[in-house]
């Protein structure tokens, strides 16, 4: 609609805001025709019984307002999916909520518990809704590094930047964009260096079940120290390729769940039924997460190889489904150009479509380096590769 005379002006909540980069890159790809290896969300179906699965959920008749904090049989199923992996006893009637996503679920653990002032630490580069989510909620953004090539956390900078008004840290492993994942020694480093403090945990585990080579994903609820201070954000889309549905889940201990469900019911109040009740009983079977490692474990292989012999230079790729390659090796003069107009032109002249680093990063910090997903089918990465191949 055309504005006109009668429409108020408005002071923005979120000035610095404008279109995701993610946005723009898709309407590229599509535009100019490229592969999309932006944006992370696969190019490939669900399984086949979870589409099954809702359309008996809404033959049954589960069509109406679920409970406010979940469908009970889902609950359930991520309390002994909680126990069963990471050894954490919770109650689903006070320790775990359905969210519309984990998107839903970090903005009302924000808005639930940061006050206007309070600070809250992000390990960038971080993905992009965690800064707007703390402005919304009126927090100041205290920023800290992951170190530069190795995305690796620096505990020492961590610790400089807790202070007696920092409310809550966000961490994020497997890690968005880089790949890297925290070990067990990190995750106890950092449970000794909370230990001390009131600072409450945000932890991201949207890619719990993409960590490669045989190692083990370190969730926050494995260690007690963390898991009592702790919002454990996961995401039924990244786990069985329906990142459209938007479910998510938060596990919290009971009084940080009741704060939390005060913003949740006045949010979105509840999450879509048949889907709720699908997924639990998808979740019957635990082989379709235990096998996602191994699944993405060979494509981004399929990637890697494909990449090595190229003048993109790889990053450690531990987990999730993103690759970071360096640029600055190759044989094109584009290399040389911004990360974010490198990747506007590898998408119009090459024909592949990818993120910059620098758009996780609140000062556009410029590394030369750009991000893959590979959650793609397996000719879409080969087209990708050879489109790739010429620089
Ligand atoms: C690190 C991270 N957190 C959260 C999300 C959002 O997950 P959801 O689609 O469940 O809202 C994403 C999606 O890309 C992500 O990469």
């Amino acid at each position: 609609m055309t504005p006109n005379p009668h429409t108020p002006t408005l002071t923005s909540r979120l000035p610095k805001v404008g279109t995701t980069i993610f946005t723009v890159m898709s309407a590229l790809a599509a535009e100019t025709g490229a592969v999309n290896l932006g944006q992370g969300f696969p190019d490939f179906g669900c399984d086949p019984a979870l589409v099954d699965a809702v359309t008996q959920a809404m033959q049954a008749g589960h069509n109406q307002y679920p409970p406010m904090p979940g469908v009970p049989a889902l609950r359930q199923a991520m309390a002994a999916k909680m126990q069963a992996l990471y050894g954490l006893r919770c109650d689903p009637n006070t320790d775990i909520t359905i969210t519309a996503g984990a998107t839903q679920a970090i903005l009302t653990a924000i808005l639930a518990v940061v006050h206007p002032g309070d600070e809250v630490i992000v390990l960038e580069p971080c993905y992009d809704s965690y800064v707007p989510n703390i402005e919304l909620a009126g927090g100041v953004v205290v920023r800290v590094p992951l170190t530069p090539g190795s995305f690796r956390p620096d505990f020492d900078r961590i610790s400089a930047a807790i202070t007696p008004r920092t409310r809550a840290l966000i961490i994020n492993s497997p890690h968005n964009p880089s790949g890297q994942v925290w070990s067990e020694a990190d995750m106890l480093h950092l449970q000794d260096l909370l230990a001390p403090t009131d600072v409450l945990l945000i932890s991201d585990e949207v890619y719990e079940h993409m960590v490669f080579d045989g190692q083990q994903h370190q969730s926050a609820a494995r260690f007690a120290g963390l898991a009592a201070r702790a919002f454990i954000v996961s995401s039924f889309g990244k786990t069985y390729h329906v990142t459209g549905w938007k479910v998510g889940t938060v596990v919290a201990p009971a009084p940080l769940t009741a704060e939390f469900r005060k913003v949740h019911q006045f949010n979105v109040f509840t999450v879509n039924t048949p889907m709720q009740h699908a997924l639990a009983a998808y979740m019957a079977d635990p082989a379709p997460y235990l096998n996602l490692p191994a699944f993405y474990q060979r494509k981004r292989d399929l990637f890697r190889d494909g990449l090595a012999s190229t003048r993109f230079k790889l990053l450690p790729g531990a987990g999730t489904y993103f690759q970071c390659v360096d640029i600055a090796d190759l044989a094109v003069p584009e290399r040389d150009l911004p990360e974010a107009d490198f990747c506007q032109w590898l998408t119009r002249e090459v024909g592949v479509a990818a993120i910059p680093l620098s758009a996780f990063y609140g000062n556009g910090f410029d590394q030369k380096v750009v991000r893959f997903c590979f959650a793609k089918q397996d000719d879409t990465l080969r087209e990708a590769l050879k489109r790739l191949a010429r620089l």
